[in-house]
């Protein structure tokens, strides 16, 4: 298939209504017309985190919105689309279904093909349109659900050579916000605190350091925090803003380092898979939005001579265009779905290695 094609994307597997219309020709750069994000924050943040029944009807009433308001940006109609992408796992099965019923609508009504997308799945391309990354390459994907090292071989071949056994780092960042009485999502409210804190004031846990491998474990660190947290709080039992932001510092530093050495240890596995370095090394995941994380994965990648990839922050969290160009990769393989698309709340990419246990499937992103 070697003409343009136009592809719309709906995302909607957890607190993010998103859609997105990107086009891609074979030898071009990708293009992104529009991406519309309605974030469901506000509605989620008095009660700690994503309440999925909330989303789930945040998500039915605001899809057909945020579709026309895409479609309105990018200067288009349904009719100017080659086909509809939409997320159908794994996630939230409520806003799951939502997405799927209301692609599957539009699919029918517009007499256009039907795209089911793996949420990781767009993560983990995320780079090949924002950067024209080539297969293989290697790929941390690290967000609320997940955490783990891929080798992307092709839109729909990914190897894992390894990933958290317990909580996501986007989990730990949320959690540990929480714990400090920082707003959700807590990646961002930690990073912000962060800036004026000292790094090496706390020192936390990196459990299964040095061991063999690159799986991870971020699920020790929220109670090392809680003890830290606990330790600085005055009478009132407030902590004072610089213990907060040295904690928010220091949390921020250890995760940047588990995920550093770790990353180490997968150059090294995927050399031994191919026979060379990865060539690029890509972060993605909403947790890959984080300054420090990209400066200090960048220096591992520096000192290993492996170019290093970052999509820009807007498209590391959940949006629409991952998931459109999710769906371009697919259409052009002629993975076409049909009206038997159904949600997949879970939905493993790489289904020949066996499960980790824990994996961190417990959460909302699982
Ligand atoms: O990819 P994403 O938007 O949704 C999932 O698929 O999970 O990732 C959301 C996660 C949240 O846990 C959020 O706290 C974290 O990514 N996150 C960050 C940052 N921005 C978002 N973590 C650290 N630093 C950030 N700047
Ligand atoms: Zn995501």
């Amino acid at each position: 298939m070697h003409h343009r094609l136009t592809i719309l994307g709906i995302e909607s597997s957890c607190d993010d209504t998103a859609a997105a219309i990107i086009s891609h020709a074979p030898g071009e750069a990708a293009r992104v017309h529009a991406s519309v994000i309605f974030g469901q924050a506000a509605l989620h943040g008095r009660y700690g985190g994503v309440v999925p029944e909330i989303a789930a009807r945040a998500h039915a009433e605001a899809l057909d919105y945020c579709t026309e308001e895409c479609l309105e940006k990018a200067g288009t109609s349904l009719n100017g689309i080659d086909a509809i992408a939409v997320t159908a796992g794994p996630g939230l099965i409520g806003g799951l279904m939502s997405g799927v019923a209301f692609a599957k609508g539009l699919a029918a009504g517009s007499a256009k093909p039907l795209l089911g997308i793996n949420h990781l799945a767009g993560h983990a391309l995320t780079p090949r349109f924002t950067h024209g990354v080539q297969f293989p390459y290697l790929a941390l994907l690290a967000s609320g659900g997940h955490c783990q090292f891929l080798v992307a071989r092709g839109p729909n071949d990914f190897l894992r050579l390894g990933g958290t056994i317990d909580d996501a780092p986007g989990e730990a960042f949320d959690k540990s916000a929480r714990l400090l009485g920082l707003e959700q999502p807590g990646g961002p409210s930690i990073e912000r605190v962060a800036a004026g804190g000292d790094p090496k004031r706390f020192r936390f846990p990196r459990p299964l350091r040095g061991r063999q491998g690159c799986n991870m474990s971020f699920s020790g660190l929220k109670t090392a925090l809680l003890r830290t947290a606990t330790s600085q709080a005055g009478d009132e039992g407030k902590i004072p803003g610089q213990a907060v932001a040295d904690i928010s510092a220091s949390f921020q530093y250890t995760v940047a380092d588990i995920l550093a050495e770790k990353t180490e240890a997968a150059f090294r596995m995927f050399e031994q898979a191919t026979g060379k370095l990865p060539g690029p090394f890509a972060v993605t995941g909403g947790v890959a939005a984080n300054m420090t994380i990209r400066r200090k994965l960048e220096g591992v990648c520096d000192a290993n001579d492996v170019a290093f990839v970052a999509p820009h922050p807007k498209y590391c969290t959940d949006n629409g265009a991952m998931i459109a160009w999710a769906g371009l990769e697919r259409f052009r393989l002629g993975l076409f779905d049909d009206m038997t698309l159904g949600a997949r709340p879970r939905w493993p990419l790489d289904t020949v290695s066996p499960p980790l246990s824990g994996s961190g499937k417990k959460g909302a992103k699982s």
